[in-house]
């Protein structure tokens, strides 16, 4: 290997259920990687909760077990030329600005207790005209509910606020502080993908919005709250250097939300190319080059990347339950302690039997935005077994897919050639048949399935010089590809999609 080859990329994955960390060579292979899952927190049905500090701890020790199986193979700490972030988006951390420390747990994305907020805000006049500044339909999902809700119910928040001490920052903004150190350094800055999931932040613009900032301002003065600068995804010196550990000196110089670093690290830098990431929820972006598109039909627009010289925006679908209803039928029902068994179950069935299982637990997000309706399974017979649970679980993702990518084509006036996936459902390949059975394109599985944290390596690596351009990553991940096309005749496929929007509009209304 030529000293010109031997350089590596670090990339944390700070993901909704556990934390990674990778070391990818300039061909983004990944050479070492290590994980941890955290503690779930949930106080109440429908909350949930992730520890601030824990979430730290995790990102230090995946660093070390990455770093020393890195050496154990023979490399040294220098050849890292770069550390990225990609990161669950929309959770919201709150701390003091003066001491570093976290005031609350965070409150994450998959949280419903803002809906109330959240329906309180769409009455408000003027509220119909937000969503072309921000991108996005007033609901539970953007951080400005979380942190109008920690305002509001939580006295230590408020008390810091009054005192004008009161930090805000989604996961990227709160590891990037902590990792430099905390107060002492105060490295406190968001990049323009997750700064545009808070509802704070002017699309066009990619800055602060009064406007947005006023609107949300009628209890609390939210321009007293200090609010991370807003910076380029990849960037040399925004993102200050790891303070600490084995990798300590090194600097951070990517920063994505996860969804973004999973289009960057499909390489979706073509106006047109989308991709559909299968993880905890389920995240369809679509490159819509230089300027936002703002939906007409239940999607988000949100920046994709930031690159120097390179915005790009992107229309998303955002599905809140994918990998967390496999969790759900293996942690809640029993069903199975590996997720790859829930797949194998599916297939002891042939079809789903007449079940369909809409899994709102949070809601349904695009392109419904329904937040009054909760899991609900339709068409239980004595017939039904585990298998056809199993089955209609998967299905509930593809479902959504279709349901998004039709949107998107009204939105955008184009039909996709072909949908790129990842995340850990994208491995069940049942699933993916059933997904291109649906929407009738072909559904392209790169071999080398760690997109997200790839995409964050891209971006630290464009900024430290080791990739000079989106020309230099010809060579990177392209290894082997499988395409899955439809089998599923277009009337099954239309019956199927029928029942499913029949189940979702009966769901509606349930809660109270
Ligand atoms: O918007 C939430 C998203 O960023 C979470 O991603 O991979 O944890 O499902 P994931």
């Amino acid at each position: 290997m030529s000293s010109q080859d031997d350089v590596f990329v670090g990339s944390i994955d700070q993901g909704t259920t556990s934390t990674r960390f990778l070391i990818f060579n300039r061909d983004g292979v990944p050479v070492a990687d290590h994980q941890e899952e955290f503690t779930q927190i949930h106080p109440h049905p429908g909350w949930c909760e992730h520890d601030p500090d824990e979430i730290v701890n995790t990102v230090h020790d995946c660093i070390k077990g990455a770093v020393d199986k890195f050496k154990t193979d023979g490399h040294s700490n220098d050849k890292i030329k770069a550390i990225g972030i990609s990161n669950q988006r929309e959770t919201t951390v709150v701390w003091d600005i003066k001491s570093g420390e976290a005031l609350h747990n965070a409150i994450v994305w998959t949280d419903t207790r803002t809906s109330g907020i959240a329906r309180d805000l769409k009455k408000r006049k003027g509220s119909d005209e937000l969503m072309d500044i921000c991108g996005e339909p007033i609901s539970s999902y953007p951080s400005v509910t979380r942190l109008l809700w920690l305002l509001k119910n939580v006295d230590k928040v408020k008390e810091v606020y009054e005192r004008g001490d009161l930090a805000f920052g989604t996961i990227d903004t709160w590891l990037v502080y902590k990792l430099n150190g905390g107060p002492e350094k105060n490295v406190f800055v968001t990049d323009a993908t997750n700064a545009s999931r808070t509802a704070f932040m002017d699309i066009r613009e990619v800055k602060y919005s009064d406007h947005l900032l006023d609107f949300f301002s009628y209890e609390f003065d939210l321009r007293k709250i200090h609010m991370p600068e807003i910076v380029r995804s990849s960037d040399a010196k925004a993102f200050g250097a790891i303070s600490s550990g084995p990798l300590q000196g090194h600097k951070i110089t990517g920063v994505l939300g996860d969804q973004s670093a999973a289009l960057v690290g499909q390489k979706g830098f073509e106006p047109g190319s989308a991709k559909n990431t299968y993880g905890t929820g389920c995240f369809l972006l679509y490159n819509v080059g230089e300027k936002p598109v703002i939906s007409s039909h239940g999607l988000l627009a949100t920046v994709a990347y930031d690159f120097e010289g390179h915005r790009a925006y992107a229309l998303e679908g955002s599905i809140a339950v994918a990998g967390s209803g496999v969790h759900f039928l293996m942690r809640n029902l029993g069903f199975s302690f590996a997720s790859h068994k829930i797949t194998e179950l599916a297939e002891t069935v042939p079809d789903n039997g007449g079940l369909v299982f809409v899994t709102a637990f949070s809601g349904l997000f695009a392109p419904y935005w329904i937040d009054d309706c909760q899991g609900t399974m339709f068409g239980i017979t004595q017939h039904t077994q585990r298998g056809h649970v199993a089955r209609a679980t998967l299905e509930a993702v593809c479902f959504q897919t279709k349901a998004i990518l039709d949107a998107m084509e009204k939105d955008s006036g184009h039909k996709l050639h072909e949908l790129k996936v990842d995340g850990g459902m994208s491995n069940s390949a049942l699933c993916m048949q059933t997904q291109a059975d649906l929407v009738d394109i072909p559904i392209v599985r790169p071999k080398m399935r760690e997109t997200t944290s790839l995409g964050a390596a891209i971006a630290a690596g464009f900024a430290a010089g080791v990739w000079k351009d989106f020309d230099a990553l010809k060579g990177v991940n392209k290894a082997d590809e499988t395409v899955f096309e439809r089998k599923m005749s277009d009337a099954d496929s239309a019956r199927m999609v029928r029942r499913w929007e029949k189940a979702v509009q009966m769901c509606a209304g349930w809660k109270d």
